[in-house]
Protein backbone atom coordinates (compact mmCIF):
# COMPACT_ATOMS: atom_id res chain seq x y z
CA UNK A 1 0.00 0.00 0.00
CA UNK A 2 1.62 3.32 -1.08
CA UNK A 3 0.84 6.58 1.04
CA UNK A 4 -1.82 9.11 -0.22
CA UNK A 5 0.13 12.21 -2.46
CA UNK A 6 -1.77 14.38 -1.91
CA UNK A 7 -3.70 15.78 1.17
CA UNK A 8 -7.41 15.59 -0.48
CA UNK A 9 -8.70 14.88 -4.06
CA UNK A 10 -11.70 15.91 -5.18
CA UNK A 11 -13.33 13.29 -7.71
CA UNK A 12 -14.76 13.97 -11.08
CA UNK A 13 -16.76 17.62 -10.13
CA UNK A 14 -18.10 19.79 -12.44
CA UNK A 15 -16.20 23.30 -12.40
CA UNK A 16 -17.38 26.62 -12.57
CA UNK A 17 -14.87 28.70 -14.21
CA UNK A 18 -15.32 32.59 -14.89
CA UNK A 19 -17.97 33.50 -17.76
CA UNK A 20 -19.91 30.09 -16.94
CA UNK A 21 -17.48 27.55 -18.28
CA UNK A 22 -18.44 23.96 -17.02
CA UNK A 23 -15.86 20.97 -17.11
CA UNK A 24 -15.92 17.88 -15.24
CA UNK A 25 -12.05 17.25 -13.31
CA UNK A 26 -10.41 15.99 -10.24
CA UNK A 27 -8.93 18.99 -7.97
CA UNK A 28 -5.50 17.52 -5.83
CA UNK A 29 -4.76 19.73 -2.72
CA UNK A 30 -1.81 20.14 -0.59
CA UNK A 31 -0.68 22.46 1.60
CA UNK A 32 -3.75 24.24 1.49
CA UNK A 33 -2.93 24.79 -2.16
CA UNK A 34 -4.85 23.88 -5.56
CA UNK A 35 -1.96 21.36 -6.05
CA UNK A 36 -3.72 20.10 -9.69
CA UNK A 37 -6.58 19.96 -11.59
CA UNK A 38 -6.90 17.65 -14.67
CA UNK A 39 -9.61 15.40 -15.90
CA UNK A 40 -8.11 12.39 -14.15
CA UNK A 41 -5.88 12.30 -11.47
CA UNK A 42 -4.05 8.75 -10.57
CA UNK A 43 -2.59 9.83 -6.97
CA UNK A 44 -4.60 9.11 -4.02
CA UNK A 45 -5.50 11.93 -1.72
CA UNK A 46 -5.41 11.29 2.23
CA UNK A 47 -8.89 12.50 2.09
CA UNK A 48 -10.82 11.84 -1.63
CA UNK A 49 -14.27 13.07 -1.84
CA UNK A 50 -16.46 11.67 -4.72
CA UNK A 51 -18.28 14.41 -5.89
CA UNK A 52 -20.69 12.49 -8.42
CA UNK A 53 -20.59 15.33 -11.26
CA UNK A 54 -21.89 17.67 -8.62
CA UNK A 55 -20.91 21.53 -9.32
CA UNK A 56 -17.49 23.21 -8.08
CA UNK A 57 -17.70 26.22 -7.54
CA UNK A 58 -15.61 29.77 -5.79
CA UNK A 59 -16.97 30.15 -2.12
CA UNK A 60 -19.68 33.18 -2.32
CA UNK A 61 -18.52 36.50 -1.30
CA UNK A 62 -21.09 37.90 1.57
CA UNK A 63 -20.31 41.83 0.18
CA UNK A 64 -22.30 43.56 2.91
CA UNK A 65 -23.38 42.60 6.54
CA UNK A 66 -23.90 44.37 10.20
CA UNK A 67 -22.03 41.05 12.26
CA UNK A 68 -22.17 43.56 15.35
CA UNK A 69 -26.49 43.56 15.35
CA UNK A 70 -26.82 40.22 14.03
CA UNK A 71 -28.74 37.90 16.14
CA UNK A 72 -30.74 40.44 18.13
CA UNK A 73 -33.99 40.69 16.85
CA UNK A 74 -36.23 41.53 19.46
CA UNK A 75 -33.98 43.03 21.72
CA UNK A 76 -34.94 45.37 23.48
CA UNK A 77 -38.12 45.22 21.38
CA UNK A 78 -39.32 44.15 17.78
CA UNK A 79 -39.49 46.87 14.69
CA UNK A 80 -43.43 46.96 14.12
CA UNK A 81 -43.54 49.98 11.53
CA UNK A 82 -40.30 47.56 9.60
CA UNK A 83 -38.91 51.11 8.89
CA UNK A 84 -35.02 51.21 8.25
CA UNK A 85 -35.35 54.26 10.42
CA UNK A 86 -37.13 52.62 13.63
CA UNK A 87 -34.41 50.13 13.15
CA UNK A 88 -31.81 52.68 13.38
CA UNK A 89 -33.94 54.05 16.72
CA UNK A 90 -34.30 50.20 18.35
CA UNK A 91 -30.67 49.79 17.31
CA UNK A 92 -29.32 53.05 19.28
CA UNK A 93 -30.98 51.34 22.30
CA UNK A 94 -29.25 48.11 22.08
CA UNK A 95 -25.78 49.18 21.80
CA UNK A 96 -26.02 50.45 25.02
CA UNK A 97 -25.55 47.41 26.17
CA UNK A 98 -22.72 45.96 23.98
CA UNK A 99 -19.90 44.49 25.53
CA UNK A 100 -16.75 42.78 23.85
CA UNK A 101 -18.14 39.32 24.42
CA UNK A 102 -21.87 40.15 23.37
CA UNK A 103 -20.66 41.20 20.02
CA UNK A 104 -17.42 38.51 19.22
CA UNK A 105 -19.96 35.53 20.13
CA UNK A 106 -22.76 37.11 17.67
CA UNK A 107 -20.54 37.35 14.94
CA UNK A 108 -18.72 34.20 15.19
CA UNK A 109 -21.96 32.26 15.36
CA UNK A 110 -23.67 34.36 12.22
CA UNK A 111 -19.98 33.59 10.60
CA UNK A 112 -20.35 29.63 10.66
CA UNK A 113 -23.61 29.83 9.72
CA UNK A 114 -22.58 31.78 6.37
CA UNK A 115 -19.01 29.15 6.12
CA UNK A 116 -21.55 26.45 6.81
CA UNK A 117 -23.61 27.60 3.50
CA UNK A 118 -20.29 28.51 1.56
CA UNK A 119 -19.16 32.03 2.14
CA UNK A 120 -15.65 32.47 2.80
CA UNK A 121 -15.52 36.02 2.39
CA UNK A 122 -17.26 38.63 4.33
CA UNK A 123 -17.32 42.66 4.47
CA UNK A 124 -19.04 43.45 7.74
CA UNK A 125 -19.53 47.04 8.74
CA UNK A 126 -19.10 47.69 12.58
CA UNK A 127 -20.83 50.87 13.89
CA UNK A 128 -18.43 53.07 15.71
CA UNK A 129 -21.07 55.92 16.46
CA UNK A 130 -21.47 54.51 20.15
CA UNK A 131 -19.23 55.38 22.79
CA UNK A 132 -16.37 52.68 23.53
CA UNK A 133 -15.84 51.53 19.73
CA UNK A 134 -16.77 48.36 21.53
CA UNK A 135 -18.39 47.01 18.07
CA UNK A 136 -15.18 47.89 16.28
CA UNK A 137 -12.97 46.49 18.62
CA UNK A 138 -14.23 43.00 18.99
CA UNK A 139 -15.11 42.70 14.86
CA UNK A 140 -11.59 43.62 14.73
CA UNK A 141 -10.48 40.76 17.28
CA UNK A 142 -13.14 38.05 15.23
CA UNK A 143 -11.49 38.95 12.04
CA UNK A 144 -8.02 37.93 13.64
CA UNK A 145 -9.64 34.74 15.55
CA UNK A 146 -10.94 33.08 12.25
CA UNK A 147 -8.83 34.04 9.62
CA UNK A 148 -8.02 30.15 9.31
CA UNK A 149 -10.86 29.66 7.78
CA UNK A 150 -12.71 32.94 6.89
CA UNK A 151 -11.16 36.12 5.10
CA UNK A 152 -13.18 39.09 6.88
CA UNK A 153 -13.13 42.77 5.93
CA UNK A 154 -13.83 45.36 8.81
CA UNK A 155 -15.47 48.44 7.70
CA UNK A 156 -15.76 51.85 9.96
CA UNK A 157 -19.44 52.61 9.80
CA UNK A 158 -20.73 55.86 11.60
CA UNK A 159 -24.46 54.71 11.55
CA UNK A 160 -25.44 57.92 13.58
CA UNK A 161 -23.59 60.13 11.00
CA UNK A 162 -20.54 61.42 10.85
CA UNK A 163 -21.39 64.80 11.94
CA UNK A 164 -24.86 63.27 13.84
CA UNK A 165 -23.11 64.59 17.12
CA UNK A 166 -20.12 66.72 18.42
CA UNK A 167 -18.06 62.94 19.23
CA UNK A 168 -18.67 61.35 15.86
CA UNK A 169 -15.73 62.69 14.04
CA UNK A 170 -13.30 61.72 16.35
CA UNK A 171 -14.79 58.12 16.70
CA UNK A 172 -14.27 57.98 12.78
CA UNK A 173 -10.78 59.04 12.55
CA UNK A 174 -9.98 56.38 15.97
CA UNK A 175 -11.77 53.58 14.47
CA UNK A 176 -9.61 53.96 11.21
CA UNK A 177 -6.16 54.15 13.05
CA UNK A 178 -7.11 51.29 14.88
CA UNK A 179 -7.05 49.40 11.36
CA UNK A 180 -10.08 49.02 9.40
CA UNK A 181 -10.28 47.74 5.97
CA UNK A 182 -12.37 49.97 4.74
CA UNK A 183 -14.40 53.48 5.58
CA UNK A 184 -17.96 53.87 5.78
CA UNK A 185 -20.22 56.66 5.42
CA UNK A 186 -24.31 57.80 5.57
CA UNK A 187 -24.83 60.60 4.12
CA UNK A 188 -28.55 60.21 3.25
CA UNK A 189 -28.71 59.96 7.41
CA UNK A 190 -26.35 63.01 8.02
CA UNK A 191 -28.54 66.11 9.41
CA UNK A 192 -28.22 68.54 6.41
CA UNK A 193 -28.07 67.63 2.76
CA UNK A 194 -24.37 70.11 2.95
CA UNK A 195 -23.29 67.62 6.13
CA UNK A 196 -23.91 64.51 3.64
CA UNK A 197 -21.86 66.04 0.61
CA UNK A 198 -19.00 67.39 3.06
CA UNK A 199 -19.07 63.72 4.68
CA UNK A 200 -18.41 62.18 1.76
CA UNK A 201 -15.70 64.73 0.86
CA UNK A 202 -13.98 63.71 4.37
CA UNK A 203 -14.18 59.73 3.32
CA UNK A 204 -12.74 60.16 0.35
CA UNK A 205 -9.98 62.01 2.37
CA UNK A 206 -9.04 59.55 4.79
CA UNK A 207 -9.36 56.81 2.60
CA UNK A 208 -6.26 58.76 0.33
CA UNK A 209 -4.67 59.60 4.00
CA UNK A 210 -5.05 55.84 5.41
CA UNK A 211 -4.91 54.04 2.12
CA UNK A 212 -8.24 52.32 2.84
CA UNK A 213 -11.22 50.73 0.27
CA UNK A 214 -14.54 53.43 0.83
CA UNK A 215 -17.76 51.48 1.12
CA UNK A 216 -20.61 54.26 1.97
CA UNK A 217 -24.08 53.30 2.45
CA UNK A 218 -25.63 55.97 -0.03
CA UNK A 219 -29.31 56.48 -0.59
CA UNK A 220 -30.51 54.01 1.43
CA UNK A 221 -34.11 55.65 1.43
CA UNK A 222 -36.88 56.11 -1.29
CA UNK A 223 -36.57 59.82 -1.52
CA UNK A 224 -35.77 60.73 -5.25
CA UNK A 225 -33.94 63.97 -3.95
CA UNK A 226 -31.20 61.99 -1.96
CA UNK A 227 -28.77 62.14 -4.76
CA UNK A 228 -25.31 61.60 -3.00
CA UNK A 229 -24.49 58.52 -5.28
CA UNK A 230 -23.30 61.47 -8.06
CA UNK A 231 -21.06 62.95 -5.40
CA UNK A 232 -19.35 59.53 -4.76
CA UNK A 233 -18.99 59.21 -8.64
CA UNK A 234 -17.45 62.75 -8.32
CA UNK A 235 -14.84 61.96 -5.95
CA UNK A 236 -14.01 58.77 -7.63
CA UNK A 237 -13.33 60.19 -11.08
CA UNK A 238 -11.13 62.99 -9.22
CA UNK A 239 -9.51 60.96 -7.28
CA UNK A 240 -9.27 57.92 -9.96
CA UNK A 241 -9.81 55.47 -7.06
CA UNK A 242 -12.93 53.68 -8.47
CA UNK A 243 -12.07 50.01 -8.39
CA UNK A 244 -11.62 50.88 -4.63
CA UNK A 245 -15.01 52.47 -4.10
CA UNK A 246 -18.52 50.67 -3.09
CA UNK A 247 -21.80 52.30 -3.26
CA UNK A 248 -24.26 50.11 -1.14
CA UNK A 249 -27.73 50.16 -1.39
CA UNK A 250 -28.44 53.07 -3.58
CA UNK A 251 -32.35 52.67 -3.45
CA UNK A 252 -33.07 55.87 -4.22
CA UNK A 253 -31.87 55.51 -7.60
CA UNK A 254 -35.04 53.14 -8.20
CA UNK A 255 -37.20 55.90 -7.19
CA UNK A 256 -35.10 58.67 -9.61
CA UNK A 257 -36.84 59.74 -12.81
CA UNK A 258 -35.35 58.52 -15.94
CA UNK A 259 -33.75 61.62 -17.66
CA UNK A 260 -31.77 62.12 -14.29
CA UNK A 261 -30.82 58.23 -13.83
CA UNK A 262 -29.59 57.87 -17.86
CA UNK A 263 -27.63 60.72 -16.54
CA UNK A 264 -25.90 59.82 -13.61
CA UNK A 265 -25.59 55.97 -15.62
CA UNK A 266 -22.68 57.88 -17.69
CA UNK A 267 -21.26 59.05 -14.76
CA UNK A 268 -21.43 55.99 -13.06
CA UNK A 269 -19.60 54.52 -16.37
CA UNK A 270 -16.89 57.15 -16.07
CA UNK A 271 -16.18 56.54 -12.00
CA UNK A 272 -16.05 52.45 -12.50
CA UNK A 273 -16.83 52.18 -8.42
CA UNK A 274 -18.39 48.89 -6.91
CA UNK A 275 -22.46 48.61 -6.09
CA UNK A 276 -23.80 46.18 -3.82
CA UNK A 277 -27.50 45.41 -3.39
CA UNK A 278 -29.44 44.34 -0.46
CA UNK A 279 -32.30 42.77 -2.07
CA UNK A 280 -33.69 40.81 0.87
CA UNK A 281 -33.67 44.25 2.96
CA UNK A 282 -34.03 46.35 0.43
CA UNK A 283 -38.04 45.04 -0.65
CA UNK A 284 -38.48 44.74 3.00
CA UNK A 285 -37.41 48.38 4.38
CA UNK A 286 -38.15 50.58 1.52
CA UNK A 287 -41.36 51.56 0.08
CA UNK A 288 -42.72 51.09 3.33
CA UNK A 289 -44.31 55.31 3.31
CA UNK A 290 -46.09 54.28 -0.33
CA UNK A 291 -49.55 53.08 -0.57
CA UNK A 292 -50.36 51.87 -4.50
CA UNK A 293 -48.76 51.66 -6.04
CA UNK A 294 -45.94 50.80 -4.26
CA UNK A 295 -42.22 50.63 -4.53
CA UNK A 296 -39.69 47.83 -4.77
CA UNK A 297 -36.52 50.16 -3.15
CA UNK A 298 -33.96 48.47 -5.07
CA UNK A 299 -31.47 50.13 -7.01
CA UNK A 300 -31.29 49.76 -11.00
CA UNK A 301 -29.64 46.43 -10.49
CA UNK A 302 -30.13 45.03 -14.23
CA UNK A 303 -29.24 48.46 -15.75
CA UNK A 304 -26.06 48.52 -14.12
CA UNK A 305 -25.06 45.43 -14.86
CA UNK A 306 -26.08 46.06 -18.54
CA UNK A 307 -24.07 49.30 -18.58
CA UNK A 308 -20.92 46.23 -17.56
CA UNK A 309 -20.59 48.05 -14.07
CA UNK A 310 -19.71 45.83 -11.20
CA UNK A 311 -23.01 44.83 -8.92
CA UNK A 312 -22.16 42.33 -6.32
CA UNK A 313 -24.49 41.25 -3.90
CA UNK A 314 -25.83 41.55 0.43
CA UNK A 315 -27.97 39.61 2.99
CA UNK A 316 -27.05 43.12 5.08
CA UNK A 317 -29.15 42.02 8.28
CA UNK A 318 -29.19 38.19 9.87
CA UNK A 319 -31.72 38.52 12.54
CA UNK A 320 -31.55 42.02 13.23
CA UNK A 321 -33.72 45.07 14.64
CA UNK A 322 -33.47 46.11 10.00
CA UNK A 323 -34.95 42.44 9.61
CA UNK A 324 -35.75 39.38 11.82
CA UNK A 325 -35.45 37.05 9.41
CA UNK A 326 -32.57 35.06 7.42
CA UNK A 327 -29.97 32.79 7.94
CA UNK A 328 -26.98 33.88 5.76
CA UNK A 329 -27.66 31.86 2.77
CA UNK A 330 -26.64 33.94 -0.38
CA UNK A 331 -28.40 31.64 -2.23
CA UNK A 332 -31.80 33.21 -0.50
CA UNK A 333 -30.19 36.64 -1.60
CA UNK A 334 -29.93 35.62 -5.32
CA UNK A 335 -33.23 34.25 -5.92
CA UNK A 336 -34.94 37.30 -3.98
CA UNK A 337 -32.86 39.61 -6.31
CA UNK A 338 -33.63 37.73 -9.24
CA UNK A 339 -37.29 38.18 -8.52
CA UNK A 340 -36.94 41.79 -7.56
CA UNK A 341 -35.11 42.93 -10.35
CA UNK A 342 -36.43 40.74 -12.99
CA UNK A 343 -33.67 39.44 -14.12
CA UNK A 344 -35.48 35.99 -15.33
CA UNK A 345 -33.55 35.52 -18.53
CA UNK A 346 -31.65 32.91 -18.26
CA UNK A 347 -27.85 35.16 -19.06
CA UNK A 348 -29.45 37.03 -16.13
CA UNK A 349 -30.13 34.60 -13.91
CA UNK A 350 -26.62 33.64 -14.78
CA UNK A 351 -25.51 37.21 -13.92
CA UNK A 352 -26.71 36.89 -10.82
CA UNK A 353 -25.07 34.07 -9.73
CA UNK A 354 -21.64 35.88 -10.63
CA UNK A 355 -22.67 38.44 -8.19
CA UNK A 356 -21.85 36.34 -5.12
CA UNK A 357 -19.08 35.17 -6.67
CA UNK A 358 -16.66 36.91 -9.01
CA UNK A 359 -18.15 40.11 -8.66
CA UNK A 360 -18.51 40.54 -4.95
CA UNK A 361 -14.65 39.11 -5.19
CA UNK A 362 -14.06 42.46 -6.96
CA UNK A 363 -15.62 44.49 -4.68
CA UNK A 364 -13.79 43.11 -1.44
CA UNK A 365 -10.43 43.75 -3.72
CA UNK A 366 -9.64 39.85 -3.84
CA UNK A 367 -7.79 40.26 -6.99
CA UNK A 368 -6.15 37.15 -7.13
CA UNK A 369 -6.63 35.78 -4.13
CA UNK A 370 -9.57 34.40 -5.29
CA UNK A 371 -10.49 31.47 -8.06
CA UNK A 372 -10.17 28.42 -8.50
CA UNK A 373 -6.96 27.68 -10.51
CA UNK A 374 -3.37 25.44 -9.62
CA UNK A 375 -1.08 27.76 -7.38
CA UNK A 376 -4.21 29.53 -5.36
CA UNK A 377 -5.00 28.68 -2.33
CA UNK A 378 -7.53 26.11 -2.36
CA UNK A 379 -10.74 27.82 -0.82
CA UNK A 380 -14.18 26.02 -2.55
CA UNK A 381 -17.66 24.73 -2.67
CA UNK A 382 -19.15 22.17 -4.12
CA UNK A 383 -23.03 22.58 -4.50
CA UNK A 384 -25.87 19.80 -5.25
CA UNK A 385 -26.38 20.97 -8.45
CA UNK A 386 -25.22 21.22 -12.54
CA UNK A 387 -24.92 24.80 -12.87
CA UNK A 388 -25.69 28.08 -11.93
CA UNK A 389 -29.42 28.33 -12.97
CA UNK A 390 -29.87 24.83 -10.60
CA UNK A 391 -28.10 26.19 -8.04
CA UNK A 392 -30.61 29.17 -7.60
CA UNK A 393 -33.99 27.52 -8.84
CA UNK A 394 -33.27 25.39 -6.20
CA UNK A 395 -31.20 26.67 -3.66
CA UNK A 396 -29.21 24.14 -3.51
CA UNK A 397 -27.72 22.58 -0.36
CA UNK A 398 -23.69 23.42 -0.08
CA UNK A 399 -22.61 19.95 0.37
CA UNK A 400 -18.67 20.51 1.23
CA UNK A 401 -17.38 23.76 2.14
CA UNK A 402 -13.19 23.68 1.93
CA UNK A 403 -11.35 26.70 3.19
CA UNK A 404 -7.48 26.86 2.83
CA UNK A 405 -7.02 23.24 2.06
CA UNK A 406 -9.53 21.79 5.02
CA UNK A 407 -13.22 20.18 4.76
CA UNK A 408 -14.30 22.87 7.14
CA UNK A 409 -17.97 22.04 6.86
CA UNK A 410 -20.42 19.72 4.64
CA UNK A 411 -24.17 19.32 4.62
CA UNK A 412 -25.91 16.00 3.72
CA UNK A 413 -28.37 16.42 0.79
CA UNK A 414 -31.82 15.94 1.41
CA UNK A 415 -33.77 12.82 0.13
CA UNK A 416 -37.45 13.30 -1.14
CA UNK A 417 -39.14 10.44 -1.13
CA UNK A 418 -42.81 9.33 -3.09
CA UNK A 419 -44.32 7.85 -0.61
CA UNK A 420 -48.04 7.39 -1.83
CA UNK A 421 -48.74 4.52 -4.12
CA UNK A 422 -49.33 5.20 -7.52
CA UNK A 423 -52.89 4.20 -9.35
FE1 LIG B 1 -26.11 48.07 5.71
Amino acid sequence: MTSASYGMVLRQGRLLQPGGTIETVDIAIEAGKIAVIAPRIEASGALELALNDQLISPPFVESHIHLDSALTAGEPRWNQSGTLFEGIEIWRERKQNLSLADVKMRAIETLKQQAMQGVLYVRSHADVSEKNLVALQALLEVREQVKDWMTLQVVAFPQDGIYGSTQNRALMEEAIQLGVDVIGGIPHYELTREDGVQSVHQIFEWAQQYDRLIDIHCDEIDDDHSRFLEVVAACAIRSEMGSRVTASHTTAFGSYNNAYANKLLGFLRRAQINFVANPLINITLQGRTDTYPKRRGLTRVKELWQQGLNVSLGHDCVQDCWYSLGTGNMLDVVFMLVHVAQMTGINEINACYDMVTWNGAKTLNLSDHYGIAVGKPANLIVLNATDRYEAIRCRATIQYVISQGNLIASTNVPVMQWRHELK
